[in-house]
């Protein structure tokens, strides 16, 4: 398994994989547009040459905002997305001015929530109708 920043090579199986695991995924154009944003780390993680997880986050002035992060259905609980999390967290503790990671999670997203909590994010807002007529809880990760 290999975690490595994602090229423009990558795209179409980004795309694929966020259309097969999400009902709201993003198309190619808003993934490139994602990808070549000097504002965002764009990763992957790789197995047997297949792509298996990948993670949008952006880096704000004060903190990183998890835009996406997602792991093929056939690959969970190996440990893909903790990887591409344990990323971000690294980066977020060697920062000075971005210790926060922060997510906006679907109220529906029951597995999303339960991963974040694993990770020691917790909820401190909830947005209401965030998202048309779902709610969203904006959850939070700092180093202790
Ligand atoms: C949430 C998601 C990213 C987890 O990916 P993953 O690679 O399976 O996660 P990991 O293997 O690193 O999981 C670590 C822990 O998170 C929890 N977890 C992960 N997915 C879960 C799920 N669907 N339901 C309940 N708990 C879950 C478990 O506690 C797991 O630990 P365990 O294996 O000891 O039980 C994946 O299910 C996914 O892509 N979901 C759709 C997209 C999404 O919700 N993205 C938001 C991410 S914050």
């Amino acid at each position: 398994m290999k975690l490595r920043k994602m090229t423009k090579r990558d795209l179409k199986a980004v795309v694929s994989l966020e259309q097969r695991i999400s009902k709201y995924s993003l198309n190619e154009q808003e993934a490139a547009a994602y990808l070549y944003s000097a504002s965002i780390m764009s990763m992957v993680v790789e197995l047997d040459k297949e792509i298996v997880g990948f993670s949008f986050v952006s880096i704000k002035n004060d903190k990183y905002v998890i835009q996406r992060l997602g792991v093929d259905a056939e690959h969970r609980k190996k440990l893909i997305a903790t990887l591409l999390m344990n990323h971000v967290k690294e980066n977020a503790t060697k920062s000075k001015d971005r210790q926060t990671i922060e997510y906006v999670v679907r109220e529906k997203n029951l597995g999303g929530q339960l991963f974040l909590k694993r990770h020691g994010f917790i909820a401190i807002e909830v947005l209401k109708e965030y998202w048309g007529n779902e709610d969203g809880y904006k959850m939070v990760w700092r180093p202790k």
